[in-house]
């Protein structure tokens, strides 16, 4: 059998961080706030001008570089994204076309943040039968542009950024001890619709519109969710949660993170956080988490690592990565 195994990762942030003290300049709320809520300190935005193509680029580049392959011998680019750069084309056509790609499929998956679990889940099938041999699977986002810079409730709780891995297919035994993607478990429900979305778009409103939360709503059912899908990847594959080295979940909310971390009887240091640098980069979010975990030596080896998202639709689901 043929199994995904991550032999690059990358990540982009943008220059410009903005504080809490300085979103509180614009609008009525304080660092105190934010970080007693959400665990967020500052976020990175785009610059005017800056595409979530060019951010989805430079991840891309680096996790290529990192792997020594060249952008010709991908077959497959699986953008994962809420934010394109334009109604289309596939804002992973703009990253082929800059990464100097001629060859292959390039098309984008759209999960909001739970966008990167499915990018991988989409493209572990294609390597897994064979049709592809070296996919690139990067979530990149610029939400700084669908926020309402009026509405506190959400504005302050999104940052942009992109983070890719790369994948090839290897083979291998079909054990759980198999470097690679284990296992990736996908669920939405679109009765949610409500509680998550952006109030535009081009077959309803022919506006780009803004991002529109119920943020109660989204924080309890993330919660049970996101715990659920923690269990099926535990289950399909036969493990306890003490068998998991690391956890590395959407960054939306500490909070909901360290719900998480309880129920798998992890302690915090075991969870990959960056919502406190990164708020919550949606799509982006996981695989920027991994590179930074990655590429400070935490990860190791043959690690067992579980990913676990949440988003708008709802969308939900999780996978499970031996490093
Ligand atoms: N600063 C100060 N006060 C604020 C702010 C702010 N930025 N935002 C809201 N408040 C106020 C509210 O107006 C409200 O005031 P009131 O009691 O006078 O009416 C009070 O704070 C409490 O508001 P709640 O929304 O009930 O606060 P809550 O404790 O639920 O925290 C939060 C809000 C942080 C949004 C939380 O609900 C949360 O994290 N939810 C999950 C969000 C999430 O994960 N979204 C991403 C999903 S992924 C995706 O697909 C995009």
């Amino acid at each position: 059998p043929l199994r995904a195994q991550v032999i690059g990762h990358g990540a982009y942030l943008p220059e410009t961080i903005w504080t809490n003290d300085e979103l509180a300049r614009k609008v009525e709320t304080s660092d105190d706030w934010i970080v007693k809520r959400t665990g967020i300190r500052q976020r990175h935005i785009a610059a005017e001008g800056e595409l979530t193509s060019d951010l989805a680029v430079a991840a891309c580049r680096q996790a290529l570089e990192r792997a020594g392959v060249s952008a010709n011998s991908v077959d497959l680019i699986v953008c994962a994204t809420a934010t394109p750069d334009e109604t289309f084309p596939a804002t992973a056509t703009r990253v082929q076309a800059q990464l100097g790609m001629t060859r292959g499929a390039a098309f984008d998956v759209q999960a909001v943040c739970s966008g990167f679990v499915y990018g991988l889940a989409v493209a572990d099938n294609f390597l897994r039968v064979g049709q592809a041999k070296t996919a690139l699977v990067v979530g990149a986002e610029t939400f700084s542009r669908i926020l309402d810079w009026n509405d506190r409730g959400t504005c302050v709780l999104f940052g942009d950024g992109a983070g890719a891995v790369l994948l090839r297919a290897q083979g291998c035994n079909g054990g759980n001890g198999d470097r690679g993607l284990l296992s990736t478990h996908l669920y939405s429900d679109g009765r949610h619709h409500d509680a998550l979305y952006v109030d535009g778009g081009p077959s309803s409103t022919q506006t780009t519109g803004y991002l529109r939360m119920e943020g109660r709503e989204v924080f309890r059912h993330a919660v049970v969710r996101m715990s659920e899908a923690i269990d099926t990847a535990l289950e399909a594959n036969d493990l306890t949660p003490g068998d998991i080295d690391w956890l590395v979940p959407h960054q939306a909310n500490v909070r909901i993170i360290e719900a998480m971390a309880k129920r798998l009887n992890l302690p915090m240091e075991r969870v990959v956080v960056t919502v406190d640098r990164h708020a919550n980069t949606s799509a982006a979010s996981i695989p920027l988490a991994l590179d930074e975990a990655a590429s400070d030596g935490r990860l190791q080896a043959n690690e067992l690592l579980l990913l676990d998202a949440m988003g708008g639709g709802f969308t939900w689901g999780s996978a499970v990565l031996r490093w």
